[in-house]
């Protein structure tokens, strides 16, 4: 592959990741991802972010430096934004084959580099507003943007062409369509790289929200032109686009939220479905947008990215075992881990001989910033009774999801 140039004296060299492996171990891709690396060049030659060898990650960087021209005893700095090993992972290889390269991160990166590859000679810390002149008027400045996604990370400025390079933020999953350009994707191709950008920003970068604020706030006053992420598109056509994205998507950690409802729901025996039947019936009547997963089938992935945009969340499991249906137990676990907060919630569910769901279920959400509506539990299957209250409530939920005011 060809490197992409981006800017005067900029180039993409990443890799387009297709696999059945897992992200982070946990979150499938089946439409993949980008490990974005950057070469800047003036006198010296610095590379900003690395890869993963991962699907021939490497191969593919090596080739595309070969085709501007570069081969790695000619690099002169590393640049690590972020030492999670997504954008590190070759670092060591790469570091012996280039010989001379000095390795430059933030000062809470430092250590992580001799813990993750044991390297201390040759690495320098930087902090906000420090510098690195490359010749020829490139001069790079880091801002550090701390848990954005980890304590350590920066981000880099190329003030020469207002290139901002962040790593993570900003990112997105999904392969590329073609073009690693904004300005050269369709709107199908756009429709498509923003459900995979708020499934990434949900999976990754969401319990850290108010850290990604305050990273917008810092970086705010630069003049920036162009965003290159290490995940995702470019962005040069419109930054501002994924800026505001990422700030909406941040502020639905923060009371607010899109005007609809998530449904999750687990059963044993098709009695708990059987009232989902009604609830449904009733947010249907106010005309509410509702997506359903039942677990454990559906993927968490995808449930925590529909859950952390909705208004409202509905949960719908028997008792097992005096406590909760076990994989709603594990789908709530990670909710409360990945601050999915300030939701309106209601949940409904079966029992056999005694209750016991609700009060784990209030045990283990207790922190989450919830308003809850009433529960509705019955003994085995529902009454027509039971049924007719589950349309009521189902209705009521939808009503006040309905009335939740726009706050951005
Ligand atoms: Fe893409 Fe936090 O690494």
């Amino acid at each position: 592959m060809k490197a992409t140039k981006i800017a005067d004296r900029v180039f993409w060299i990443g890799a387009n990741i297709s696999t059945n492996d897992l992200f982070e171990g946990i979150w499938p891709i089946p439409d993949g991802v980008t490990i974005n690396s950057y070469v800047v060049k003036g006198d010296k030659i610095a590379i900003i972010d690395l890869v993963r060898d991962w699907a021939d990650a490497t191969s593919y960087m090596l080739d595309e430096l070969k085709s501007i021209g570069i081969e790695f005893k000619d690099i002169d700095y590393f640049i690590l934004n972020h030492l999670e090993p997504d954008h590190t992972g070759n670092l060591r290889a790469l570091y012996e084959l280039s010989g001379k390269a000095e390795i430059i991160t933030s000062k809470k990166g430092k250590p992580l580099v001799k813990a993750y590859y044991g390297l201390s000679d040759k690495v320098r810390a930087v902090s906000s507003g420090d510098t690195l002149d490359l010749g020829q008027g490139k001069v790079l400045t880091f801002y550090d943007i701390p848990n954005v996604h980890w304590p350590e990370t920066m981000a880099t400025f190329d003030s020469s062409t207002g290139t901002l390079f962040p790593c993570d933020a900003f990112g997105s999953f999904g392969a590329l369509k073609g073009s690693i350009f904004d300005d050269e994707n369709s709107e199908e191709n756009h429709e498509f790289y923003e459900k995979e950008s708020l499934r990434y920003y949900s999976n990754i970068v969401g319990p850290f929200s108010n850290f990604v604020l305050k990273a917008i706030n810092a970086l705010g006053p630069l003049d920036i032109k162009i965003i290159a992420p290490s995940h995702g598109l470019v962005w040069r056509g419109d930054p501002g686009k994924i800026v505001e994205r990422y700030k909406v998507y941040a502020n639905y950690m923060n009371d607010y939220a899109e005007p609809k409802i998530t449904v999750i729901f687990g059963s044993m025996y098709g009695n708990t479905q059987r009232m989902l039947r009604s609830v449904l019936k009733g947010i249907a009547s106010e005309g509410v947008n509702v997506e359903i997963y039942k677990v454990p089938e559906a993927d968490k992935s995808y449930i925590l990215a529909s859950a952390w945009e909705s208004a409202g969340l509905i949960f719908g499991m028997p008792t097992y075992e005096y406590q909760m249906y076990p994989p709603m137990q594990d789908l709530i676990s990670l909710l409360a881990q990945k601050h999915v907060w300030h939701k309106k919630v209601f949940r409904f569910g079966s029992f056999g001989w005694s209750g016991g769901a609700q009060k784990h279920f209030d045990q283990m959400t207790e922190k989450l910033k919830w308003d809850f509506l009433e529960p509705l539990e019955f003994q085995g299957g529902p009454t027509d009774e039971d049924l007719d209250k589950g349309f009521e409530m189902g209705k009521e939920f939808a009503h006040e999801i309905k009335k939740i005011p726009k706050k951005l």
